[in-house]
């Protein structure tokens, strides 16, 4: 899929609109702050619910760091094009994903692109990709309230709700505040916070160590007024899974981590339908 902004932008918007009418609801992952987790909770989100046989795609946004196929395990996929219509690469789960490094340029090629490219790729990836009917669309942003949430919002009014990502830290709570703020302003609704990497259990002694505080994510909920959905606790498999490309929730034991996900993802269901 080649990135070409110069097509006449309105009618690749009546496509982008053709095309969308047929997602029921987007779910914008977002933090303020990077390295949170947004991209474990968006693969994993995306897998829980294509594995509960929901028709599901995966939109990955972030153009500078874009990880989603690699936690996927299909890096080496390329989305295939016909004419004017580009084909997700499709996982085994039956998951849809969409992702510049799905272009085939590899891993290494950074992307070196101002605001509009990344717009336009944006506009791009939901008008030309046939994504076909979707129970749900979920979207990986890269930190911060910039051009790749701020466009999706855009583009996607009426059926987006955004799930903001923190962990406990007061750092990345206060950007978290932001990425509320965000979403509230431009109409979204919040579906809630996740406070993830919200202590480890200590493997000699089984007690909870809080390596970057506790509560703060609860806490911001209560005070913004939206849903706290769940903490999810450190666990180094949630490093492995997504390094050696399986999602975390995929294996047989996902101990107290894929327990707090679960509830996590039943949560976002019900809210969010
Ligand atoms: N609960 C957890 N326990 C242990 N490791 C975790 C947990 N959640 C995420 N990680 C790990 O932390 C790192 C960052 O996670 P991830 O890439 O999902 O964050 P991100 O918010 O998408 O980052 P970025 O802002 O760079 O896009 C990854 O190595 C991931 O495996
Ligand atoms: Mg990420």
């Amino acid at each position: 899929m080649g990135c070409d902004v110069s097509g006449p932008m309105e009618e690749q918007e009546q496509k982008l609109r053709e095309r969308m009418a047929a997602v029921k609801r987007v779910i914008v992952i977002m933090s303020g702050k990077g390295g949170v987790g947004k991209t474990s909770v968006s693969v994993n989100l995306a897998y829980a619910l294509a594995a509960s046989g929901k028709k599901v795609g995966l939109l990955d946004t972030d153009m500078h760091g874009p990880n989603v196929a690699k936690m996927l395990g299909i890096e080496k996929e390329v989305m295939q094009q016909f004419g004017a219509e580009v084909l997700p690469v499709t996982t085994g789960h039956g998951l849809k994903v969409v992702s510049l490094a799905l272009l085939g340029h590899g891993p290494d090629t950074p992307f070196i692109w101002r605001g509009p490219m990344k717009t336009a790729a944006i506009r791009q990836f939901l008008s030309d990709v046939e994504w076909g009917g979707l129970d749900y669309l979920v979207v990986d942003s890269p930190p911060g309230t910039g051009d790749e949430p701020l466009s999706v919002c855009q583009f996607l009014p009426g059926i987006s709700r955004a799930v903001i990502v923190t962990t406990p830290q007061d750092v990345a709570v206060l950007d978290a505040r932001k990425s509320v703020m965000f979403a509230q302003q431009l109409g979204i609704p919040v579906i809630g916070i996740i406070e993830n990497m919200s202590g480890m259990l200590c493997p000699h002694c089984q007690k909870e160590i809080p390596l970057f505080g506790k509560g703060g994510g609860e806490r911001a909920a209560r005070e913004l007024g939206v849903g706290f959905l769940g903490s999810i606790p450190l666990d180094p498999d949630l490093v492995v899974a997504g390094d050696s490309g399986v999602p975390f929730l995929s294996r047989e034991a996902a101990g107290a981590a894929g327990t707090a996900f679960q509830k996590i993802i039943e949560r976002i269901e019900k809210a969010g339908a």
